[in-house]
């Protein structure tokens, strides 16, 4: 895991067009958010007003003795409280939706938009980080977006008519009660913005914590067998003590907090008890505006508190909300033209009926490669592959083989140069033109949890149970499978770990024989089965090639003798090219690794043979 990408830390500043883009990603629920945000402004109004009639009360009808108007006083208070309980049910209700739904937005977003980015993406970024961009920035960026506006409009509004309501009563004494509110805002934002700071820090150990749990993990066996554990537990403990004194930081900042603005709130009102107080006692100003003051005053840290809290909160959000953004807008490196797209449609609406069907003839022409800030890996390279060819592919390791075939999938596009399929370069047709053709069984095929029926069937879905089937007995899969404890509808396991990887292999090798693609690619798909299982896929192999243009990347050497060219790769060039009897004959780079590689395997044979006996 790479932990500096994990650990970048993005705009500091609070920045509110971070904030409008996400909104942008997000317009349905713009209208939902000004709803979110009046019903506050009511409410704010509401809690306001209640004071002003707890005044009215006491001078009205206490102090003058009278029950003169209290059917509609209490008509009006009922009233008051029955709005503020529907504009809490409303403000709740708004608020959770907002936050779900842009939870679930980003989601969808970010999921669709990694469908979509090239292989090039995944090799930068670790796994771990595009999984907590699309779990624990995702949940993070709309708590925000859902509560944050809540506590503000609220603050905002409270905090003025608050103001205004004392300021109709008495100036004065306004300003007076008024002198704490910087001093209680320069405490709030002080406080917040450290308590942020250290939350922040605390979930950013806390990522390093799961990402050491996922390599942990994953890593296991490595490690046992390297006799690494010790070391390994000491630096896990270092981090988890990192994150016990961070807590306790963030914990003790906040348990500072509360008590100081509590007693800035008690300050004023102790200013307004005087000096209402006295006043009151002079006959200057009646009992209700004592009251009034007092109950005001006795909230005012709740505002600023709310104001200071949603702007800190907003500005340490932004670092998930900017990497669920950067993420949504990344521009994939490979990417079909304006119009390419107009014309072939694109990955989720491909105009399948303009599509050319596909030969499959391919040609480098001129091809220069190199993978981002990585050296040139290969120069001036040019190869023309007829339609229906089966071209091996041989080398050591390092060579460049695997970037010939992925170039020819695309999944890479050449720096310079250009490749043509059928005699057009291939970037002017749609990826999923050329993806739909292509079949790719991988050097570590990944299959999805499910069952084995599930995951051949995955690269055909309308794929009869009859013809799953037939296709796993083509590249003899079927005997394997229906050695398990349910055959076909056994389930495989997270990533197929219920399986050995010679059985993904196989799976693999029947899922893509199962699209029937006009372009195989196999790279190095049976370095993990035993050679009896390969030289029945080979077999297969010669079946399901015939009439397909394919590529083979094999460490066996014995699996390519009979493809019709095989090309020995060495620093990103063909070395020799030929058939088996040609390049055997001419005793050169082929005839060395074929001979070594026997000579190898005959050892091998008989050192097992002895072992046997
Ligand atoms: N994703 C990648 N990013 C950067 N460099 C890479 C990447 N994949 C391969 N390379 C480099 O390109 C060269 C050719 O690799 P590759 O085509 O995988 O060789 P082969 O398949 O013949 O073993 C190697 O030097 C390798 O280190
Ligand atoms: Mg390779």
């Amino acid at each position: 895991m790479s932990s500096s990408i994990q650990e970048q830390d993005y705009t500091q500043k609070f920045s509110l067009s971070l904030w409008r883009r996400i909104l942008n990603h997000t317009p349905q629920y713009k209208p939902m958010l000004v709803w979110l945000m009046v019903c506050m402004g009511i409410s704010a109004v509401i809690d306001v007003a209640f004071p002003m009639m707890t005044r009215y009360a006491i001078d009205h009808f206490i102090a003058e003795k009278t029950t003169e108007g209290l059917p509609g006083f209490i008509a009006l208070y009922a009233l008051l409280t029955l709005t503020q309980v529907v504009t809490i049910y409303c403000f709740l209700y708004l608020g959770g939706k907002i936050e779900t739904g842009v939870c679930y937005e980003m989601r969808c977003q970010g999921f669709r938009k990694l469908q979509e980015l090239p292989f090039s993406y995944y090799d930068k970024m670790p796994v771990g980080y595009l999984m907590s961009r699309l779990t624990s920035d995702s949940v993070r960026l709309s708590e925000t977006v859902g509560w944050s506006l809540l506590d503000l409009s609220w603050g905002v509004v409270y905090l003025i008519l608050s103001i205004a309501a004392m300021l109709s009563v008495d100036v004065r004494l306004t300003l007076l009660v008024l002198l704490v509110v910087p001093p209680l805002g320069a405490v709030s934002w002080f406080f917040q913005q450290r308590i942020l700071k250290a939350h922040r820090g605390v979930r950013k150990i806390n990522s390093q914590i799961t990402g050491s749990f996922n390599e942990g993990i994953m890593g296991a066996k490595t490690t046992k067998t390297l006799v690494r554990e010790k070391e390994n537990l000491k630096e896990f403990e270092a981090l988890t003590e990192n994150m016990r004194s961070t807590s306790v930081r963030a914990a003790s900042l906040s348990a500072l907090y509360l008590p100081i603005v509590v007693s800035l709130g008690s300050i004023a009102t102790a200013i307004a008890l005087w000096q209402t107080g006295n006043m009151a006692l002079a006959g200057a100003l009646k009992l209700g505006t004592v009251m009034l003051f007092i109950n005001y005053t006795v909230q005012f840290f709740d505002p600023i508190r709310g104001i200071a809290g949603t702007f800190s909160e907003m500005q340490s959000a932004q670092a998930a909300a900017e990497r669920v953004v950067s993420l949504l807008e990344t521009e994939p490196g490979i990417k079909d033209t304006e119009e390419v797209i107009e014309r072939f449609g694109d990955s989720f609406h491909p105009k399948k009926e303009n599509w050319p069907d596909i030969r499959g003839d391919i040609v480098f022409d001129h091809v220069d490669f190199q993978y981002q800030d990585g050296e040139k890996v290969l120069e001036d390279f040019n190869l023309r592959v007829r339609a229906g060819e089966t071209v091996a592919l041989v080398g050591p390791t390092g060579a460049g083989k695997s970037t010939v075939v992925n170039l020819v999938c695309r999944f890479y596009e050449p720096t310079k140069g250009e490749i043509l399929i059928d005699g057009v370069d291939y970037r002017e047709r749609s990826q999923l033109w050329l993806q739909s053709n292509l079949g790719y069984v991988l050097q570590e095929p990944h299959l999805f949890s499910g069952t084995v029926m599930d995951n051949i069937r995955y690269s055909r879905l309308d794929a009869t149970d009859e013809e799953v089937m037939e296709a796993a007995r083509l590249v003899s899969a079927d005997t394997f499978i229906q050695r398990l404890d349910k055959g076909y509808q056994t389930e495989v396991g997270e990533g197929g770990s219920r399986l050995s990887t010679g059985e993904k292999q196989l799976i693999s090798f029947a899922r893509a024989l199962l699209a029937s693609p006009a372009i195989f690619v196999l790279d190095e798909a049976t370095s993990s089965v035993d050679t009896h299982t390969e030289q029945v896929i080979q077999q297969a192999i010669e079946k399901v090639l015939a009439g397909r243009t394919s590529f083979i990347i094999a460490h066996r050497l014995s699996t390519v003798r009979n493809a019709d060219r095989i090309l020995v790769i060495d620093g990103g060039k063909i070395a020799e090219s030929g058939t088996h009897q040609e390049l055997m004959s001419k005793k050169g780079a082929y005839w060395r690794l074929y001979t070594t590689q026997f000579r190898e395997e005959k050892e091998q044979e008989l050192l097992g043979g002895k072992e046997n006996i």
